[in-house]
């Protein structure tokens, strides 16, 4: 009799994590007697003739703390999930029906996909199609529902936090304002939890639209009371009160929006407004980058795990699920098309307040 084989696929924007996602799955395979392929280049790679690479037990080895994807990744093409503003895309029915064709010839008798809201929306469509996947859910962003926190989103908030702590150094040093740009599309999460770990003075999420005039007071609060450098961290997505969004000035096209750009408005709005020495710092994809953290490794970990375990009960359509103490898995349709935001009166939020930091709609 023939070996179980499985396929295991990257899709959406990298983000640290996904190795030891990719390693912990062909662990928790070999383990089994199963085979498993390694699909490149995000779900294109499963379709007829198939491109993929087997993943045995030494082909794993040394990825727990590697950034990036061995697997390669895509974000745009015919699998793109998102067009516009997070507008949700249907795939066609032929791209489907060849997608099931290429797991027949691949000979998969399961898919472990790792991906966001956009790639999970895909995995959902697959699935009620027919094509037995299993989600895990990825993201620096953290804005998929159903898990408490998705991987990468720590390893970014800590880079988020390193920045913030440099600049708060230089910031000092001059009696600047700084501030850093940091992703999340249309959720604050990095922003927020960077923020507060950072000890920014301002934190400008996209779930709380902003005024100058609060950021303002705030900055010239600090000055009458002898702190003459101010850190303002503002997530890409957000916006002042009744503006649009920021995008950046090349945009893709038929593909999700490019956002970014805010950064350099604020500080230099701030500065016109201040008289005050103001610079921008764009964090960019370094937060994307690089190793993941050890709560990151430990829950990639933990996902990869449970995503074997889900496919040898034959329970798909499901996505694994941080949910505290347990690793649980939930229905893939309950996790996406719609966003897990920052909630203004959460915890985090109103921790952030009552330490007297401006969250753009007053002074603190
Ligand atoms: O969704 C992850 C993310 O990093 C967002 O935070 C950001 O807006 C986007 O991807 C950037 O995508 P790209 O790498 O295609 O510029």
């Amino acid at each position: 009799m023939s070996k179980k084989r499985i396929g295991v696929v990257t899709g959406g924007g990298d983000c640290p994590g996904l190795n030891a996602v990719i390693r912990a799955v062909v662990k928790a395979s070999d383990l089994r007697g199963w085979e498993v392929l390694g699909i490149l280049g995000g779900y294109e790679g499963i379709l007829p003739p198939g491109n993929y690479r087997e993943l045995d037990y030494r082909a794993v080895g040394g990825l727990l703390a590697r950034g990036g994807t061995i697997l390669g990744t895509a974000n745009r093409g015919r699998f793109s999930a998102k067009v516009g503003h997070g507008e949700g895309r249907t795939l066609p029915t032929e791209l489907l029906e060849e997608t099931k064709q290429g797991m027949e010839q691949l000979g998969l008798s399961g898919l472990v996909s790792i991906g966001g809201d956009g790639s999970l929306s895909i995995a959902q469509q697959m699935y009620e199609y027919g094509i037995p996947v299993v989600g895990v859910p990825k993201t620096i962003d953290n804005d998929l529902d159903g898990t408490l926190m998705t991987f990468g989103f720590d390893s970014a908030v800590a880079c988020a936090t390193d920045a913030l702590d440099r600049l708060h150094t230089t910031a000092e040093s001059h009696n600047r304002v700084m501030v850093l740009e940091v992703m999340g599309r249309y959720a604050g999460w990095i922003a927020l939890y960077a923020g507060v770990a950072g000890g920014a003075d301002v934190i400008l999420i996209p779930e709380v639209p902003f005024s100058y005039d609060s950021i303002v007071a705030k900055i010239q609060q600090r000055e009458q009371r002898g702190r003459r450098f101010s850190i303002v961290i503002v997530a890409e997505g957000a916006r002042e009160k009744g503006a649009d969004f920021v995008t950046a000035s090349a945009q893709p096209t038929g593909g999700e929006a490019r956002l970014g750009g805010i950064g350099e408005v604020v500080a230099a709005e701030i500065g016109k407004r201040t008289g005050k020495d103001t610079r921008a710092c764009v964090l960019g994809h370094l937060q994307r980058g690089g190793s993941p953290t050890t709560f990151d490794r430990a829950l990639c970990s933990i996902f990869g795990a449970e995503a074997v375990e889900r496919i040898a009960a034959g329970d798909f359509g499901k996505m694994v699920a941080y949910q505290g103490s347990q690793v649980t898995a939930i229905p893939i349709r309950d996790a996406v098309g719609k966003l897990k935001t920052v909630r203004p009166d959460g915890s985090m939020a109103r921790a952030a307040r009552a330490l007297g930091v401006c969250m753009g709609d007053s002074a603190h």
